[in-house]
């Protein structure tokens, strides 16, 4: 076996899987799961889209940022990250220090049909524009930022998270 990273990090859109696939890899690795938005609601006793609502993006992302600085401090962690996570300079900075990046993707049309199920959980997506034309968008802007911090690009398009995590163990070394 290959040897492993300080930690492992799933970076990449909404809904291309990275908490399902994050909860598989971490049990397989024997390592913890850290889903940034899951610590972000635990200490700030609000969900997500509640936040959102509440404080507005920017107190969002100061608040995501916080998090993010701090869980890159641990080892032997998967970090499951929110999808704007590696959008400001500092979180994309510690993330790379902090281990091997995995850019999970999956096209857009798909990306559209999961986060349909649970729209409430997705602000940015809420709101009058079409949620496809606006995932495109936003698509746009944030693959040149996923690119750059990749190590490993993986499409989650048409396949079951168990398949996505076998596949990752592989690149990783650690099947
Ligand atoms: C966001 C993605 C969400 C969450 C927040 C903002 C984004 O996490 O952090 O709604 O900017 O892409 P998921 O990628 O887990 O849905």
């Amino acid at each position: 076996m290959a040897e492993l990273p300080g930690n492992l990090i799933l970076i990449g859109f909404m809904g291309v899987g990275k908490s399902t696939v994050g909860r598989l890899l971490a049990e397989s690795l024997g390592w913890k799961l850290v889903d940034t938005d899951t610590v972000i609601a635990k200490v700030a006793g609000a969900s997500v889209p509640e936040l959102f609502e509440r404080e507005g993006e920017a107190a969002f992302r100061t608040r995501e940022s916080q998090i993010v600085l701090g869980v890159c401090a641990g080892q032997r962690q998967v970090l499951s990250t929110g999808g704007g996570a590696p959008l400001r300079e500092e979180n994309a900075v510690a993330l790379r220090g902090a281990g091997l990046i995995v850019w999970l993707t999956a096209r857009p049309e798909i990306v559209a049909a999961r986060t349909s199920r649970r729209v409430g959980q997705r602000p940015l997506l809420a709101g009058e524009e079409e949620p496809l034309t606006r995932i495109l968008r936003l698509l746009s802007e944030r693959g040149p930022i996923y690119q750059r911090l990749a190590d490993h690009i993986v499409d989650t398009s048409d396949r079951s998270p168990k398949s996505v995590s076998a596949e990752i163990l592989r690149k990783i070394g650690a099947s």
